[in-house]
């Protein structure tokens, strides 16, 4: 059943908040935990929806999982080692889970069958078939490239060098995650630097990794395969794609204050921060420290008048799963935004570049698509006519976007459906009111 919500103007927001963990983080320790001989201890693992769909799938693989106070500890089977699941291995709307779990499955001797919900069954698995293929898996329904899929790995997985032709951490993850399990070198070479967590965890759990800048701006990734990995403890550090809720709310809000504790700050994934201090965002970094090998730093936040800029195509790895709420902060800035080169965006939970328009309409800001860029009019702070009910596509981003305009908004702003939410972020509305965020 759909759990509509409404967002109501907020007065200043004040508090401290730790976000939950980081969600690309928590499916990869998890999986890497599973490959690995021994036991591997994940603190702040992110207990969201999408995140145990990987638990189930690599427990159904065969990896051993137990919960530990307050920390997941995964005893793994090794490179190699994971068994035919049962059943259907069903990734509920997770398309990092289940992709990543198609490289796993490409090299072990096993069938499984792919399905996930409504939204995960409408996105593309080519990019990711694609180059696996070349390594030796096999698809049972060749002409299909959307899940249910059922599909064959084998122990005898040819190494490939591959060039995807989109900046996609997932694409790039499978296909190292394949190469574990070839003779010899796997290589990706990424057109743009996409989140690099699948090669420096595969470092820390003692695989051969290599990094080589390429010509243009990519960079090669190289894992060496029949590896080795023995289990490790990861500390998952607070997911910046979620924390940007918080920061877009408190610099909306006139008079906020906020602090975010322990965000990561990987320079893969803070495209967002840097694209709210060029709109004039006060943001201040309190303690940058190294934990478990990622960077993670804490956040004081103060509203601000915000003025619309370009953000260049070339930004958009770096903060792909924050256009919606960066959307939704360009329609309280001064001046139009242009966000270039968002073509990505189509295939996401849901088409984000439609449904962000199509929600900023609904609130009364003029927003046009035009190619791959997507453009805002701001109408200033307080600017913003809001009112509307917002189709939310059963995407998580959506509804936690639109909630966030409704707190600045001057009429309240309803969105359809809350349920998604739980796949990524499921203390949004608690944490929120916490800081004075007034949802209905
Ligand atoms: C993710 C990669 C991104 C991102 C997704 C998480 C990951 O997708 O949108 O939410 O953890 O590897 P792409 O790899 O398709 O860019």
């Amino acid at each position: 059943m759909p759990r509509p919500l409404t967002a109501h103007r907020s007065r200043a927001l004040a508090g401290t908040i730790t976000v939950p963990g980081d969600k690309s983080i928590s499916h990869r320790a998890l999986i890497l935990g599973a490959l690995a001989t021994g036991h591997t201890l994940i603190k702040g693992l992110l207990e969201a929806e999408d995140v145990m769909a990987t638990a189930r799938a690599v427990q159904a693989l065969g990896a051993d999982l137990r919960r530990q106070d307050s920390a997941v500890e995964v005893k793994g089977q090794g490179v190699g080692g994971l068994r035919s699941p049962r059943e259907p291995l069903d990734f509920g709307n997770s398309g990092t889970g289940s992709r990543l779990m198609l490289g796993v499955v490409a090299g072990h001797d096993m069938e499984a069958r792919f399905t996930g919900d409504e939204s995960l069954c409408r996105r593309p698995m080519g990019r990711v078939l694609l180059p696996l293929e070349r390594m030796g898996l096999r698809r049972e329904e060749a002409d299909r490239d959307t899940f249910p899929l059922t599909v064959r790995g084998t122990s005898d997985l040819l190494p490939i060098r591959y060039e995807p032709p989109v900046a996609s951490a997932q694409v790039k993850s499978a296909v190292l995650l394949a190469g574990l399990h070839a003779p010899g070198r796997t290589t990706v070479v990424e057109p743009a630097p996409a989140r690099d967590h699948t090669e420096r965890m595969l470092g820390h759990f003692g695989a051969e990794i290599s990094l080589e800048e390429v010509s243009g701006g990519g960079r090669a990734v190289t894992v060496r395969g029949d590896a080795e990995l023995s289990g490790k403890g990861v500390t998952v550090p607070g997911d910046p794609s979620s924390a940007a809720f918080a920061i877009a709310a408190a610099l909306i809000c006139p008079g906020s204050e906020v602090v975010i504790e322990g965000m990561l700050m990987n320079p893969t994934r803070i495209g967002f921060l840097e694209t709210v201090r060029e709109m004039g965002a006060a943001i201040e970094l309190l303690d940058l420290r190294d934990e478990g090998g990622e960077p993670v730093g804490d956040l004081k936040v103060k509203a601000r008048d915000l003025k619309g800029i370009t953000v260049p195509a070339g930004r958009a790895p770096s903060m792909i799963d924050e256009y919606p709420i960066l959307a939704v902060l360009s329609a309280f800035a001064d001046g139009e935004t242009r966000m270039r080169g968002l073509a990505e965006l189509r295939v996401k939970e849901s088409d984000r570049l439609a449904a962000t328009a199509a929600g900023l309409a609904a609130l009364g800001v003029e927003t046009t698509v035009d190619g791959d860029d997507l453009i805002v009019s701001g109408m200033g702070a307080g600017g913003v006519p809001g009112g509307g009910s917002v189709q939310t596509e059963m995407d998580h981003r959506i509804a936690m976007a639109f909630l966030v305009a409704g707190l600045a908004s001057s009429a309240p702003v309803t969105v359809d459906d809350t349920t998604m939410i739980a796949t990524s972020f499921p203390d949004f509305v608690p944490l929120m009111a916490g800081l004075g965020a007034q949802f209905r």
